[in-house]
This record gives C-alpha cells, sequence and structure tokens, in this order.
C-alpha cells in the first residue's frame, strides 16, 4: 500500500500478526553504538561533497532517462502497531530500473557523466572502458550504464560472488573477471588493471584522492530520497534505518534529508552486518577504521571492510546509531516480506532488504534499546528495501524455505 491510500484489509490479521511475532523472535541486534559526535547542524553544502547543485544535476539527469519512475514507498500498518510506533515506511527499490536495486542509480549515472565528459574533451569514444570491482548490484549498473552510452566495462568479482549476479552482468554485455579472494582482492587487481590498462574506474566508494566519480554515484543515490521527500508529504519521518556496506547509499540518503530537514534532522541509524560493521567501529574510535572481515554474510551488499571517505564526511556528523545484526533473521523476513504478511502486499525483498527491519523488530523487543533510540507512540520510521530478488535462485530457495541460513 502507497502512503496516503487505503489500507487493504487482510482477511488473516491473526495470522500475520504470528508471521510477524515468529520472525521477530529471530532478530538480534549484537551491538549498538551512539554517536557522540552528532550535533545538530545545518547542512553544509559544501562543494567537495553532496550538495544542492550536484544533487539537483543527477535529478535532473536521472528523472529524464526512458523507463524512470519513482519506486514505491510502502505503508505498513501491521507492523507499526506490533512494533507500538505511528507508521512504518517501506521505499522498495526492488524494480528500480528493471535491474533489481538501488544501484542502479548509481554507477550508470557516472557513466554517463564520464561519457559526456569524453565527449566534451573531444575524445576518441569507441576507446572508452570502464571498470569496477564489485560484490554484484554495483556491477550490473556500471554494465548497465556502460550499455546505454556504448562503451566496453571490465568488471571484477570475487570468489563468493554467485554465478546468477555474475550472468546478469554478462547478459548486459560486460566482461566479468572472477578474482580467487574477497572483495578487498577483486579492488586490488581492478585498480592495478585500470592503471595498467588506461580504464576508467567506476567504483561506489571513494579514498583519499579518488573522489570524483564515487561522488557522482552518491549523487545518483540522492534521487532515491528525494523521491521519498515528496512521498511522505506530511508524514514527516522520525527514524531511519540504513543499510551500510561502504556507507554510500547512506551518504546520499542522509544528505539530501538533511537538506531538507536542516538541523531537525531525524534520527539516523546505520545497520550493518556483524560480519562486516566498519561503521561502527569507525564511529566508536571517531576515526575510519578497517574491519577484516573473516565470514560472508548472506547479506552480499553489505560485506564491506571500509568506510568510504565520502560517506564517512556525511555520516560521522548525522548518525545517531551504529547497529550490527546477525543473518538469523534474513531467511524468516524475506519470507516474511514476500507473503502478503504486510496487508495483502507481496514485497520481493532480498537479503540487504531485510536489514532495517530486522533492526527495528530487534529494537522493538529491548525496552532499554528502544529507549535508547527514542523510538515510541509517535516514530514514524523508514525501511530501506534495497534490492529485490537480484540473485533469482538463492531468492527462490530462500522464499520456499530451503535455505534457513
Ligand atoms: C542491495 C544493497 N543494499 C545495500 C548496500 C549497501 O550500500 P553501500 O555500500 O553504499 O553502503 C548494497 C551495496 O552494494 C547493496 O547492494
Amino acid at each position: 500500500m502507497g502512503v496516503g491510500q487505503r489500507q487493504r484489509t487482510g482477511s488473516s490479521g491473526q495470522v500475520n500478526r504470528q508471521r510477524i511475532a515468529a520472525a521477530s523472535a529471530m532478530a538480534q541486534v549484537i551491538k549498538c553504538v551512539s554517536n557522540t559526535a552528532r550535533q545538530p547542524l545545518d547542512f553544509p553544502n559544501l562543494s567537495s561533497s553532496l550538495n544542492a547543485e550536484n544533487m539537483q544535476l543527477a535529478w535532473d539527469e536521472i528523472s529524464s532517462w526512458p523507463g524512470y519512475a519513482p519506486t514505491p514507498l510502502h505503508r505498513m500498518p501491521e507492523l507499526a502497531e506490533h512494533c507500538g510506533v505511528k507508521a512504518v515506511l517501506y521505499k522498495d527499490e526492488a524494480q528500480r530500473f528493471g535491474l533489481g536495486s538501488f544501484k542502479a542509480l548509481g554507477g550508470a549515472y557516472a557513466v554517463a557523466n564520464l561519457m559526456k565528459r569524453h565527449r566534451r574533451a573531444g575524445q576518441d569514444l569507441s576507446a572508452l572502458t570502464v571498470t569496477t570491482a564489485t560484490d554484484g548490484n554495483h556491477g550490473r549498473s556500471v554494465a548497465w550504464g556502460a550499455q546505454r552510452v556504448g562503451c566496453a566495462a571490465k568488471i571484477f568479482i570475487h570468489k563468493h560472488v554467485s554465478k546468477s549476479r555474475e550472468q546478469a552482468m554478462r547478459d548486459l554485455g560486460a566482461d566479468v573477471m572472477r578474482i580467487d579472494g574477497n572483495y578487498d582482492a577483486s579492488l586490488a587487481v581492478c585498480r592495478d588493471e585500470a592503471e595498467s590498462q588506461g580504464w576508467q574506474m567506476v567504483s561506489d566508494t571513494s579514498w583519499p584522492g579518488y573522489r570524483e566519480i564515487p561522488l557522482e554515484v552518491m549523487a545518483g543515490y540522492s534521487v532515491l530520497a528525494r523521491e521519498l521527500i515528496e512521498q511522505v508529504g506530511n508524514l514527516p519521518i522520525s527514524h531511519a534505518f540504513l543499510p551500510v556496506g561502504v556507507g554510500g547509499m547512506a551518504g546520499g540518503i542522509v544528505a539530501a534529508l538533511w537538506q531538507e530537514m536542516g538541523k531537525q534532522l531525524c534520527h539516523i541509524i546505520s545497520v550493518e552486518s556483524d560480519r562486516a560493521p566498519c561503521f561502527q567501529l569507525s564511529i566508536a574510535a571517531h576515526s575510519p577504521t578497517k574491519f577484516e572481515i573473516v565470514a560472508e554474510t548472506l547479506m552480499a551488499g553489505l560485506s564491506c571492510g571500509e568506510v568510504s571517505e565520502l560517506a564517512w564526511e556525511i555520516l560521522h556528523p548525522t548518525l545517531s546509531h551504529c547497529l550490527s545484526i546477525s543473518d538469523q533473521a534474513v531467511a524468516p523476513l524475506m519470507r516474511l516480506l514476500g507473503r502478503e504478511s504486510f496487508g495483502g502486499l507481496s514485497l520481493q525483498a532480498g537479503e540487504c532488504s531485510t536489514a532495517g527491519l530486522a533492526a527495528l523488530l530487534a529494537a522493538n523487543k529491548d525496552p532499554k534499546l528502544r529507549r535508547e533510540l527514542s523510538l515510541g507512540r509517535d516514530s514514524v520510521v523508514l525501511l530501506i528495501g534495497t534490492e529485490g530478488a537480484t540473485d533469482p535462485e538463492l531468492y527462490e530457495s530462500i522464499l520456499k524455505g530451503h535455505n534457513t541460513t
């Protein structure tokens, strides 16, 4: 149900309540870190970061692409009732440009800009090759962006990336190379190859000296928040639970909300896997801190050991709390969302899409955490369904209940 629409009255309200309670029992916050650096500040509008101008440029460009449509914002009254809050809103990115995740907004936008710069500089357009390392979703966006503008894409994946995700990038015309190692290993090879071959890196994460392209990627993500601001209308968000990998998506959303809300910026809560809590660690240390990933989370897009420099600059002064969650609730929550548990809605929610919901349900069970996060009767909670069935085989097997990890 979209915001403002009437609720479809489910005949199985009782069953839904039981399902929500059962899935909630699996949700677990492993650690909560409060950010003592947060201050009520006006949006800084810095030239070196996301600002009114680059977010507007992204909006103008992306909203003009064929097939563009704002993704839905669903209201979940049963979940709100269960959690004792005023409203829960779910921004559903499953159908974004037919690519299955919000990532479609970022990489493809950066590739489009690269092509424009090449054209303006009078360079040979057929010589442009873009490259990236990826867990799947960002690479798909870069491959799609390259296909849109007609340049080559070389994508590096690591050994844990699924076959379906690899195939999705090949289907968009990209060359895909699998590296025997983790994400960091694939990024290292990608950086070396980009330098030796003269390819353009289109990374979704930034580091000292590499900011221009990831800034455009994040500006692309801010389009999601601009839609959101229009969709919520007079139901102002009080709490945003944002899934975080390198922090690019959260940075893009927070910049747009901060521009809108200024000093009254709502509670911003990062949600990470306890197998890759690099933001939590960094916020606790007040400095970007690397986390060595030992085991991969099922939420593949959140498996990141290092924060993005640009995202850090936006999130360090704005995050209220950093939560890390276990993998336990991923499969039950995917089923909960997929099986019409909320007002008759069947939501195709991939692994990462469960992160915010798991954090909310776990916080709700714990009175101390509820108080710590200032969750109450008047709260309006935003969740982001960051992906749909981006790995269709895994998604199907989980929905059938075969995979309960
Ligand atoms: C589906 C999904 N959700 C969330 C994230 C996290 O985004 P970020 O790395 O920008 O924090 C990713 C990243 O790849 C993703 O693919």
